[in-house]
Parts: C-alpha cells; structure tokens; sequence
C-alpha cells in the first residue's frame, strides 16, 4: 500500500500512474476510521479506476484548541482498516507544514448563509476551515469523484457549494450514515465515549426518528418543545441545537411547505464529547 506524506511526491505519482481518462475517487478524512469511512472508501473503489484517501486532522476547522488536541491520530490502526478495503488505495497523510506552509489559517468563503445555520452559530469559523482543506485536497488530489457521509449533512452542502462556486471539476457525492447497533452514529468521537455513554447515546436517534413521527402532523416548532423536554429528562445529555431546516438552503423550518424536503438537525454533548446525527423527514 502506498503511504504519501509529503503533496508534491503524491502529486508526481498521481501525474505518473493516471491519465486524461483515469477516474480518480477521494474520500477526504481525519483519520480514526469507522466503518463509516470505510463504506465511502468502498464506493470509491467500486466507481473509480484509482482510489485516495486523506488522513488529515485539520487545526483550522476546530474553534476549540481541547478538541482539537483530544482528536484521536491512529494512523497505523487506520491503514489496518483501508488494507481491509483493498491494498490498491493510496494513502496521503500529510503533516500540517506540509499543507499549510508555515501559514495555518482559513481562506474566508461565502456559502450563501448555509455557513451561518447550526454547526455555524456554534462552531465560528469551522466552515471556513473545512473549505480550506477541502479545496486544498482537491488541488492536490484532483479527484473526478469525492465521497462525504452524510452524518455532516450541512458540511456535505457546504462542499458542493464552494466546488460549484470555485468551479472545481469535481462531483461530490452524500452517502447514507452508518449507524451503530443501537442506532448510535458512526463517529470517530464515540472512541472518546464510555461504554454506558455509548449505550446511553442511542437515545439521540431514538428521538429523531420520533421527531420525524411527530413532524407528520405537528409544526417544527412543537417537535422542537417536545425535543426540549425529552432531552431534559436526560441530565447526562446536554442539548446544544435541534433544528428543523430546508434540506437545501438549511434555514430553519417556520411554516411547512408541500413541496420543500426537511431534515431534522442534532447537536448533544454526552460530558465533554460533542455528537452530531440528522434525519431526512418527508
Ligand atoms: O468530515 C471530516 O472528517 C472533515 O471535516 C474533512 C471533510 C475531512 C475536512 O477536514
């Protein structure tokens, strides 16, 4: 298996093994692989000629310098898992000199105010970042087709928004989360959860799918109350947003329309641990 550390020698051996036709799949990550990450890798072997994935925890896009520091690096445990895969895909787990150039700061975007709903109003400066790195990847990867799961709905938009806006030629693909036994999502944050947190945490797609019930016949704004205190009932689980917004301008849901797609949005931190999960409802 090829392991690339440094972006001009994978840029070289990309330029040497691929041509004008050579169809080239990406799934950009931080590392800490779940199965998750794995049924993106598997989409990418299954519809491209050469396959890379990115293992690279990215400082611009944390706003908290504890979970940044607290992100787990297990680059060998995560060429164990690709190896599973298949031993053709290329590894490039750059250092951050390396792709930042003595320079660790985001390029400012303009998303069209999808950067300013939910993880955006909690998390300032996080979309910024995660367009940085990603357009960054995509200059030295140049994928025809890149993978993003859809646990990170509002990241996924957000992606297709700067690579239509940038005209990058590259198609951006959703695919469906994967869920634990439980329902729990798969994410590389749950290694930081104990077990019964872990258990305790199937309460949060519990409650969506719930929510997607009531959302059936009640406004956003009661299955939001009704979020609320189910979650209060819960001490262990602070809510920090649960929002019901427009699938594709992800603004918050006032009145219901017949023909918009909503998604239910959840943000919950189990101790110090922040979860996210979100659910299609109609
Ligand atoms: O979803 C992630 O793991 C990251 O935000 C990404 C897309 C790899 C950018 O660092």
């Amino acid at each position: 298996m090829l392991i690339f550390n440094n972006q001009n020698e994978l840029v070289a051996h990309l330029a040497a093994v691929s041509k004008a036709t050579t169809n080239i799949g990406f799934v950009p990550t931080m590392g800490a692989l779940h199965e998750g990450h794995l049924s993106l890798l598997r989409a990418a072997v299954a519809n491209n000629d050469l396959t890379v994935i990115s293992i690279f925890v990215n400082p611009t896009q944390f706003n908290n310098a504890d979970d940044l520091a607290k992100y787990p690096r297990t680059l060998e445990a995560d060429v164990a898992k690709i190896k599973t895969v298949s031993d053709k895909i290329i590894v490039f787990a750059p250092s951050v000199d390396d792709i930042y150039q003595g320079n660790t700061v985001s390029e400012s975007f303009n998303f069209d105010g999808l950067e300013h709903q939910m993880e955006g109003q909690f998390r300032p400066g996080h979309f910024n970042g995660v367009g940085t790195i990603v357009k960054r990847l995509f200059e030295i990867v140049k994928p025809t087709n890149a993978y993003f799961g859809e646990k990170d709905f509002q990241q996924l938009q957000i992606v297709k928004k700067m690579t239509a806006k940038e005209k990058l030629p590259v198609t951006v693909i959703g695919c469906p989360i994967l869920r634990e036994p439980n329902g729990l999502a798969m994410s590389s944050r749950n290694e930081r959860l104990t077990d019964t947190e872990r258990k305790e945490a199937a309460i949060i797609y519990k409650i969506l799918k719930e929510s997607r019930k009531l959302f059936a016949q009640k406004s956003a704004a009661e299955v939001t109350q009704w979020v609320q205190k189910s979650f209060a009932k819960h001490p262990a689980f602070a809510l920090e947003y649960f929002q019901i917004a427009d699938e594709a301008t992800l603004l918050p849901c006032v009145r219901k329309s017949q023909n918009k797609k909503y998604r239910a949005f959840i943000a919950v931190f189990v101790n110090n641990v922040r979860l996210i999960d979100t659910i299609s409802l109609n």
